[in-house]
């Protein structure tokens, strides 16, 4: 399907394929470490390869943590993971959409959230989960409640990017923010498709932040994917664990 979708949808498909989102089988499931580290099973199929018709013996052998690993379909070896309608249900419930009259005039509260396709495709169920029906989590930072924003789209990434149970901040794929990025929505920062981040900093930065400083040029997992300091997790006090400095006005 993602060829059909690709001819109307050009830029979301250049963007999506951009993007981690376009996984193939084989990344996903040939993956010597991960294989090796976890046993391959059916839920695995949940979140990546939603749509195969079958069980994960169907598609991958041998199910050991001993390999070598071959996909018993090895015609399924590009073909993506995450494809456009694991986010997106064709035929929404509701009425059809209406060309607005005047778009530009519409008031705030008047304007749509989210565009209605919006939800995760579910194998068990064989459906799409509108994203409406789909929970925020609360998260917790030891016995903290973690604010999280309200943006109702996020509850789609959460499904993937899930914490382990319990909720805790950064356990397992979750990467709520906190500390100086609590309560901003994944899609604050990350593009729709393809996950960049870059045009966002200068969306709420100013060219120097708290710290006199490009917030670009920090330490940080933006700058450097190996820097010990998350992006999404980073405090004032990790990097300024003696305490924040004083604002020396004069710069100002
Ligand atoms: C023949 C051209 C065409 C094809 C093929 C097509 N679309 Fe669309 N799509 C459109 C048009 C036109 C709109 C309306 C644009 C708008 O309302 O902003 C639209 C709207 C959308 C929207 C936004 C509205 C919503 O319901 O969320 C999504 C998402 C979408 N398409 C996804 C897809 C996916 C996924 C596929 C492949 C399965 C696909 N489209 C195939 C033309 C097409
Ligand atoms: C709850 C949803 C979920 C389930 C279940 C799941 N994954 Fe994933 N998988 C993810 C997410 C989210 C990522 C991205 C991880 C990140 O970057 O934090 C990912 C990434 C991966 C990657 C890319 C490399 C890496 O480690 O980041 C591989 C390979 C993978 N998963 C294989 C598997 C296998 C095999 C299973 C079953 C044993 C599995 N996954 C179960 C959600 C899931
Ligand atoms: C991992 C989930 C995910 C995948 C996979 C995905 N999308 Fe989307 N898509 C989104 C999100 C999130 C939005 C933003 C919805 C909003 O803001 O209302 C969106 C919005 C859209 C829109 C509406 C226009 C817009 O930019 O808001 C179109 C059209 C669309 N996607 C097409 C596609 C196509 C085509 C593919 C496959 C090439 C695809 N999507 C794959 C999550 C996804
Ligand atoms: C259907 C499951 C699923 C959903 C829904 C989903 N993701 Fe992912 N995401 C993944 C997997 C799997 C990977 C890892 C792919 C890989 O490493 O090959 C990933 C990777 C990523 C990455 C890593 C990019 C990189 O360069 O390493 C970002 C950022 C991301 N997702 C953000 C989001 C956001 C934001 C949303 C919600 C709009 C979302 N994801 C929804 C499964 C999902
Ligand atoms: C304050 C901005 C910001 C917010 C909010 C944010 N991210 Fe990120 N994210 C980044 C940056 C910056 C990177 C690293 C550089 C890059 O990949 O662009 C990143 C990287 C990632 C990665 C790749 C692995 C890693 O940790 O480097 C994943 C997965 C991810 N984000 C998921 C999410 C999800 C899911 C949410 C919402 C729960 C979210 N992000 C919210 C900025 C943000
Ligand atoms: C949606 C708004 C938003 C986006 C997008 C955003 N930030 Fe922030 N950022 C903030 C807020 C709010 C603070 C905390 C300011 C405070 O507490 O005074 C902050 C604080 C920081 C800090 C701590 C230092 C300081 O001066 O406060 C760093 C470093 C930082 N952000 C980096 C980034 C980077 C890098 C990006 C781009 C990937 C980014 N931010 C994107 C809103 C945002
Ligand atoms: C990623 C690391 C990092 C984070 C996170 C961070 N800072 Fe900074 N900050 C620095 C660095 C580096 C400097 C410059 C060296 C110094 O003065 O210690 C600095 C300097 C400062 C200064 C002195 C500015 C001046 O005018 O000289 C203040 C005030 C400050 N930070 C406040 C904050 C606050 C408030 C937060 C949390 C919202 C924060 N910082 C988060 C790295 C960081």
């Amino acid at each position: 399907m993602v060829a059909r979708c690709q001819k109307c949808h050009r830029q979301e498909f250049a963007d999506w394929q951009s993007g981690a989102h376009a996984a193939t089988y084989s990344r996903i499931f040939l993956d010597r470490k991960k294989n090796a580290e976890q046993k391959l099973q059916d839920d695995c199929l949940r979140c990546h390869g939603m749509h195969f018709e079958g069980g994960i013996r169907d598609l991958v052998t041998p199910l050991d943590t001993t390999g070598p690993w071959r996909l018993v379909k090895p015609e399924l070896a590009n073909l993506p993971a995450i494809p456009c309608l694991a986010c997106h249900e064709m035929h929404t419930h509701g009425a059809p959409l209406a060309r607005p009259d005047v778009p530009a005039a519409t008031p705030g509260p008047k304007q749509e959230l989210y565009r209605p396709s919006l939800g995760l495709f579910d194998r068990r169920e064989q459906l799409h989960f509108a994203v409406r029906a789909l929970p925020l989590p609360e998260m917790r930072d030891g016995d903290r409640a973690v604010k999280i924003s309200p943006d109702p789209r996020q509850a789609l990434c959460y499904q993937c990017h899930a914490p382990r149970s319990g909720n805790q901040v950064s356990s397992g794929d979750d990467r709520t923010p906190m500390g100086v990025h609590e309560g901003l929505s994944c899609l604050a920062c990350h593009l729709k498709h393809g996950q960049q981040t870059r045009a966002s900093c200068a969306t709420c930065h100013p060219r120097l932040s708290n710290c006199g400083r490009d917030v670009e040029t920090m330490d940080t997992t933006f700058k450097d994917t190996h820097s010990a300091h998350n992006v999404h997790f980073v405090k004032c006090a990790d990097c300024h664990p003696r305490g924040v400095p004083a604002k020396r006005l004069a710069r100002r």
